[in-house]
């Protein structure tokens, strides 16, 4: 028997006030694989992460489809049933520590959190377990800096705090939304690398959000690249990167090589408002190879590895 995904999503459709945000959305995660989800600013990536936290539900959002974490159904568990899943099964990192981070809580208090409230250690024992947590996300003096407040802190070193806290539980599950693009370039692959050989060590799996195509296709086993709410391609990450089939995929490789030779190029046009949509393929706007057809939208149909939404590919 084929065991159960860490992560199982099927046509999953989140509607904000009647707009379909994320339209009819399909993901698998094996346990102990990592996937990276590209695209541009507005496409939907975070709001995918936060679905799959249980932190966008009825009546905030219309959620259609299915969203499974393990075999639970995060649409359809209460609050009180989700909440041992938040920051113990599946941990979250975000792009920004400063925000993150309360000012007014020292380290310990931050990493004891988690530890308290799932695993109800006592005040010595979440100590005892915080010194090891920031020694394993290479901070260094771990004893000295359990007292620091977040502003004591540099930017690298606030994220590794939140990295202890996202890994405090050893989650199976880990989200990190652009873990590393609030921090300096030399910093950015640091703390890459941390996280995966953390998520190594756990055997977890986990989902990037990047913006950085090098970088996804590096840190990443698969991909999947969002536009205007829906997956256009899917795939391994090094595969759909270095060959990509979509258009939508290849513009954002060319763009990408042509940001590495530093000048601009992006994608001619702009996404359409979510609120007017094309019916048929969402990109159909932007795309060179644009025919009648596309007015019919196309689904996310398997060729080899990998999976296209386009008629043209
Ligand atoms: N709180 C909100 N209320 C209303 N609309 C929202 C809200 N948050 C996001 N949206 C809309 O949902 C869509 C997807 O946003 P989302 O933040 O998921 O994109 P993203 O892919 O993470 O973008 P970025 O790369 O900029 O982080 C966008 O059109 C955005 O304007
Ligand atoms: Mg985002």
């Amino acid at each position: 028997m084929m065991p159960t995904p860490m992560l199982t999503i099927e046509n999953l459709t989140l509607k904000r006030r009647g707009v379909a945000v994320l339209d009819d959305v399909s993901i698998t995660l094996a346990r102990g694989r990592s996937l990276a989800l590209i695209g541009e600013s507005g496409a939907g990536k975070s709001t995918l992460a936060f679905a799959i936290m249980g932190l966008l539900r009825p009546p905030e959002v219309a959620l259609q489809g299915r969203l499974l974490v393990g075999d639970a159904d995060v649409a359809l568990l209460s609050e009180r049933q989700l909440r041992p899943l938040r920051g113990s099964r599946m941990g979250l990192i975000f792009q920004d520590a400063t925000a993150a981070l309360n000012p007014c809580f020292t380290v310990l208090q931050h990493v004891s959190e988690p530890l308290r409230r799932h695993r109800r250690m006592s005040a010595s024992q979440c100590q005892q377990r915080a010194i090891e947590l920031l020694d394993s996300v290479g901070i260094a003096d771990p004893e000295r800096r359990l007292k620091a407040f977040p502003h004591e802190l540099s930017g690298g070193m606030q994220q590794r705090v939140m990295i202890a806290i996202a890994l405090a539980c050893e989650p199976e599950l880990l989200l990190a939304d652009e873990p590393t693009s609030a921090l300096d370039v030399t910093i950015q692959a640091q703390i890459m690398t941390l996280i995966l050989e953390r998520v190594r060590a756990l055997n977890a799996s986990v989902i990037f959000v990047l913006h950085d195509l090098a970088l996804a296709s590096q840190a990443a086993d698969d991909v999947a690249v969002m536009y205007a709410g829906q997956i256009v391609e899917t795939g391994p990450a090094a595969e759909v990167l270095n060959a990509p089939q979509h258009p939508y995929t290849q513009g954002l490789r060319a763009s990408a090589i042509e940001l590495g030779a530093a000048r601009l190029k992006p994608i001619a046009g702009v996404v359409p408002s979510l609120s007017s949509m094309p019916g048929g393929c969402r990109f159909a706007p932007r795309c060179v190879r644009a025919t009648e057809q596309c007015a019919t939208r196309p689904a996310l149909t398997p060729r080899g590895t990998r999976a296209i939404a386009c008629w043209h590919a």
